[in-house]
């Protein structure tokens, strides 16, 4: 048996892995085409394991996802493949194109043509997990009641609009061919391994570089964090036990502003590290130009996971970004290899 996982190699993907295989034998194929977020370096760990498989490949190359599947024949597939930085979307929504919806298309019409080939068991227990983001739904003002499954789909960055349209394309292969197909949409991940350009490692790494913490506007907008664990164990809850063609909305119960974030992670530096003058890292907060299009307010309505798959967020905010602040300190190195060139071109461009 075996399972296949696209984008394996970034944050949430690697995340999963070193998860599922914890408690589990079963092969993993891990295909990635090792965009400047993939880092096999995640998942060095199974070196020399042979229950991980690494397979470079991109989810646009129908030859190479035909080749995979007629090879590992998975029993089920987890699609976390995705350009996912909603500010790298502005400047350049091409590539989100290309990946989030082509690739998700072209990923789909190779597993539809797989499955149909199965016999009549096989083709009742696959799967096919689409890992998809709360930003489909749009934004939420301060009394708007948090995300359901049944909200309309309002998507307002070119990332959130590529998501919306992968999510339109999987249920459409569910209604139409019978793919057993699920959807996940959660809420903002934070944890290990997250690439430095999304708010929480770029904070901690500016925070011990010297570096202005820049907070977009005023700082005022919200995001439902869940820790990483937590949200591998709903996917893998969801993979086990979810039903064919719904859709299972995680969050994690939550709301934060990013200002209070921000405050947070400089909070736990002074105490974990606190800098050599004495003064606390909040010294270094910028506010900057806010984001075009910014949403204000997500919040993920977690019921239904609740209810029909017996899940909830186990870590609490506290002891998640704790954790998380400590990863990075102890994970340094793993930083500082990330800050490459293009890292740099990056972080001039988008902060200019
Ligand atoms: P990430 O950017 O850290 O990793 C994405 C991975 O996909 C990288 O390893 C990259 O090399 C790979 N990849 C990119 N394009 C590819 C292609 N064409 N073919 C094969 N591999 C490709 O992203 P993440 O934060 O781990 O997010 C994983 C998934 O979860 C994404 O689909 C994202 O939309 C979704 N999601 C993320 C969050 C979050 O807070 N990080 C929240 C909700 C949903
Ligand atoms: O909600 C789920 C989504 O969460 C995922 O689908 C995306 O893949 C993931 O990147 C994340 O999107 P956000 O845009 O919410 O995450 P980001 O870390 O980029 O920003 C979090 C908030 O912090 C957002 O309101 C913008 C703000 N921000 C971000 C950066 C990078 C700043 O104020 N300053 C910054 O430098």
């Amino acid at each position: 048996m075996a399972i296949l996982i696209t984008g394996g190699a970034g944050f949430i993907g690697s995340n999963f892995i070193i998860d599922w295989l914890e408690t589990s034998n079963e092969l993993v194929i891990n295909l990635d085409k090792l965009s400047y977020a993939g880092n096999l370096e995640n998942l060095s760990c199974f070196d020399n394991d042979t229950r991980h498989k690494f397979i470079q490949g991109d989810i646009c190359d129908r030859a190479t996802i035909s080749s995979v599947l007629n090879t590992y024949h998975p029993r089920a597939i987890l699609n976390f493949a995705a350009e996912s930085h909603v500010d790298r979307s502005i400047h350049g929504p091409e590539d989100f194109i290309q990946t989030n919806i082509l690739g998700t298309f072209n990923l789909l019409d190779e597993t539809r043509k797989f499955w149909d080939k199965l016999d009549q068991t096989n083709k009742n227990d696959f799967v096919f997990l689409h890992v998809s983001t709360d930003e489909v739904y749009g934004t939420l003002k301060a009394h708007d009641p948090a995300f359901c499954e049944s909200n309309r789909y309002e998507p307002n960055s070119p990332y959130s609009a590529s998501k919306a349209s992968s999510d339109h394309l999987v249920r459409s292969y569910h209604h139409t061919y019978g793919l057993p197909t699920i959807i996940t949409n959660c809420s903002n991940n934070y944890g290990a391994f997250q690439f430095p350009e999304k708010l929480i490692p770029l904070i901690i790494h500016n925070a011990l570089s010297n570096k202005p913490l820049p907070i977009y506007g005023d700082g005022q907008q919200i995001r439902d964090w869940l820790y990483v664990s937590d949200h591998c164990r709903a996917l893998k809850l969801a993979l086990q036990s979810g039903t064919p063609g719904e859709v299972y909305n995680i969050g994690g119960l939550n709301e934060k502003t990013n200002l209070e974030i921000v405050e947070k992670i400089c909070h736990i530096l002074d105490s974990k590290l606190p800098r050599t003058d004495g003064l606390s890292y909040k010294e270094q907060i910028q506010f900057v130009e806010d984001r075009p299009g910014h949403d204000r307010r997500y919040a993920v309505n977690a019921d239904k996971i609740q209810k029909e798959l017996k899940w909830s967020p186990q870590e609490s905010f506290e002891s998640g970004i704790e954790k998380t602040v400590q990863w990075y300190l102890d994970n340094q190195l793993w930083v500082s290899r990330i800050i490459s060139g293009d890292y740099r071109d990056w972080v001039k461009r988008q902060y200019a």
